[in-house]
């Protein structure tokens, strides 16, 4: 399952994974990839990947990562600023926007598996 996740900077993508890492269970800090660009978690008897590509220089850097190893289809991925490097197509994709009060989410499934996914909420 490949979670997208758009929006601003400060729009709340790192807040949203955090929910839903406390909301799995994960009693621990869940803190922004900002610098190591992915941080890792076993919650809720998942495997999830959170990655934040904002900072990632060229695709060169994604690749010596080893990143890809990561798309095994054994883990839940959530990547914030997917468009930085060639990351898997999205299940899901969330767009944040900055309200006046609040944020908005426009939330699509873009596969069955994604589309299934929406279904149970
Ligand atoms: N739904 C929300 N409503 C109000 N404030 C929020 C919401 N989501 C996030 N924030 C606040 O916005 C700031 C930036 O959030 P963050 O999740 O780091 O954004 P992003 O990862 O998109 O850059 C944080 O101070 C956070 O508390
Ligand atoms: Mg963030």
């Amino acid at each position: 399952m490949v979670i997208h996740l758009h929006g601003d900077l400060g729009a709340g993508k790192t807040s949203l994974v955090r929910g839903i890492l406390h909301a799995l269970g994960h009693a621990g800090r869940v803190k922004s990839p900002t610098y190591t660009l992915l941080e890792s978690y076993h919650a809720g008897g998942l495997e999830l990947r959170h990655f934040d590509l904002y900072r990632l220089r060229d695709e060169a850097e994604w690749e010596e990562a080893g990143f890809r190893d990561e798309f095994d289809g054994n883990s839940i991925l959530f990547i914030e600023w997917p468009e930085k490097a060639h990351v898997p197509p999205a299940d899901i994709e969330i767009d944040l926007a900055i309200l006046q009060q609040g944020r908005r989410a426009m939330i699509k499934g873009n596969t069955a598996t994604g589309k299934a996914c929406l279904n149970q909420l």
